[in-house]
C-alpha cells in the first residue's frame, strides 16, 4: 500500500504520466549469452564446433534479441545452426526470447594456418537490461600444427643375463605428434649374440625383423616384448628403429639401441674329492689303492695329482694296447676321460 501511494505521489507530482505507465509494462530483462567450443587445442586444418547459447534470466521478456558473431580471420565457416531465429551475416536474429527461455547457435568452422583466433560473441535486446557483465563471451582457441613424430624407446629385463637365459625386450612406440601416423613399421633385427624365442606386439603384427604396426593416432603408443635367449658369444647390442609415411618430425627419436652384459653360466669347477676321486677308486681298485700291487696310489690326492699327466695318457690310449689302463680293465667312457681333462683345466683342486 505505502510503496503504490508513494508512487502515485511520485507521478502525481511531475506529472509524468505515460512515463510510469510504461515502467509498469515493460518489465526489464536479463538477457546472457555463452560460448563453448569442443577442441580448445585443434589442429590447423581440422574442424571445430562453437555452441552459442543466449539466454533470457528474465524478469520480463525480451524482444528484438540479436547475437553479434564476428567470426575472426583464424577460421572459415562450414555450417552454422540455430534452435530459433536467423543466422546471418555476422548476426544472429533471435527475436522474442520469454523469461527462462534459450536458444543455441551451432557452428561448425575450419581452423585456418593463420589468423585470429580468440572469438567473442554479445547479446543485445530492445528491454533494459539490468547486468551487461555477461551480455558478452569469448573463447580463445590455441591451434596446433600437424605433425607426426614417431619415437621408439626400448628396455631390457636383464642388463646382466647369465649366458643360455632368456632376456625380454620391450620395445615401446608414440605418436608425440598431433595428427594420426601411417605405414608406421619397427625393424628389429637381432645381433648375433641372441637367438630369438618370440616377439609379442600389444597391436599389429610380427614377421622377423618387421612389427608391422601400420596407424597410429597422435599420442598414442604401443609396445612389443621380444624374448631372446643369451648366446654364448657375439654382440649383445639389440637395436630397432621405427618408420612411418609421413615426413617425422624429429628423427632423432626414432631408434634405440639396448646392450646387455652378459655374464657366464655357473658351473660347479671339477674336484679330486667329488669327482676324480671317486672315479679312480672304482677303475684302478686294486692295482693303484693303498695296499695294491703298484707304487702310485690314486686313492691320495697329491699323488695323483702329480701323476695326472700320464693317467690322462694311460687312460686315453686304445683299448688293450701297450700300457693301456686301467690294466686288463675296460677304457674309460667319455665323459669319465673328458672329466680328467676339466680336472686339469678348472685347476687340479682337491676341494
Ligand atoms: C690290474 C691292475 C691295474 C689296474 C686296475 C690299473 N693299473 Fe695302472 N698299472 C698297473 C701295472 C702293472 C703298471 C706297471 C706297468 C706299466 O707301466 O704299464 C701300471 C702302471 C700305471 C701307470 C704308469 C706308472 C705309474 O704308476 O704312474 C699309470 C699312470 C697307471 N698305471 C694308471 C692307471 C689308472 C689311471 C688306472 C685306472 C683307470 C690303472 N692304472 C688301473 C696295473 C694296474
Amino acid at each position: 500500500m505505502k510503496t503504490k501511494l508513494l508512487s502515485l505521489l511520485v507521478c502525481g507530482t511531475f506529472l509524468f504520466y505515460y512515463s510510469c505507465k510504461k515502467d509498469a509494462v515493460v518489465a526489464d530483462a536479463d538477457l546472457m549469452v555463452t560460448e563453448t567450443v569442443d577442441n580448445l587445442t585443434p589442429v590447423i586444418g581440422t574442424n571445430i564446433t562453437f555452441t552459442i547459447v543466449a539466454k533470457n534470466n528474465g524478469p520480463g521478456d525480451a524482444t528484438g534479441v540479436d547475437v553479434t558473431d564476428n567470426l575472426p580471420t583464424g577460421y572459415m565457416l562450414v555450417s552454422s545452426t540455430a534452435t530459433i531465429g536467423t543466422v546471418g551475416n555476422r548476426a544472429w536474429t533471435i527475436g522474442s526470447l520469454k523469461i527462462g527461455a534459450t536458444a543455441t547457435l551451432t557452428m561448425v568452422v575450419t581452423v585456418l594456418p593463420t589468423g585470429i583466433y580468440p572469438h567473442s560473441v554479445s547479446i543485445l535486446g530492445s528491454e533494459t537490461d539490468p547486468s551487461t557483465l555477461n551480455n558478452s563471451a569469448l573463447v580463445t582457441v590455441v591451434p596446433v600444427n600437424p605433425k607426426v613424430d614417431l619415437a621408439l624407446t626400448q628396455t631390457v629385463n636383464n642388463s646382466a643375463p647369465v649366458v643360455g637365459t632368456d632376456v625380454t625386450f620391450k620395445i615401446t612406440v608414440k605418436n608425440n605428434g598431433t595428427i594420426e601416423a601411417s605405414g608406421v613399421t619397427v625393424s628389429n633385427s637381432l645381433p648375433s649374440g641372441y637367438t630369438f624365442v618370440s616377439a609379442t606386439p600389444s597391436a599389429g603384427s610380427w614377421t622377423a625383423p618387421t612389427w608391422t604396426i601400420g596407424k597410429l593416432a597422435g599420442g598414442a603408443s604401443i609396445d612389443m616384448s621380444v624374448v631372446a635367449k643369451v648366446n654364448a658369444s657375439g654382440s649383445y647390442a639389440n637395436t630397432a628403429t621405427v618408420t612411418g609415411t609421413e615426413a617425422d618430425s624429429n628423427t632423432a627419436n626414432n631408434t634405440a639401441t639396448t646392450t646387455t652384459v652378459p655374464v657366464p653360466a655357473v658351473t660347479a669347477k671339477v674336484t679330486y674329492d667329488k669327482d676324480i676321486k671317486p672315479l679312480l677308486t672304482t677303475s684302478c681298485t686294486p692295482c693303484h689303492v693303498a695296499g695294491g700291487s703298484q707304487p702310485n696310489h690314486w686313492d691320495v690326492y697329491a699323488t695323483t695329482k702329480s701323476n695326472i699327466n700320464a693317467i690322462i695318457d694311460r687312460t686315453g690310449r686304445a683299448q688293450g694296447s701297450g700300457g693301456f689302463m686301467p690294466n686288463g680293465g675296460t677304457k674309460l667312457s667319455a665323459s669319465d676321460l673328458a672329466l680328467l681333462s676339466q680336472w686339469v683345466t678348472d685347476g687340479l683342486l682337491e676341494k
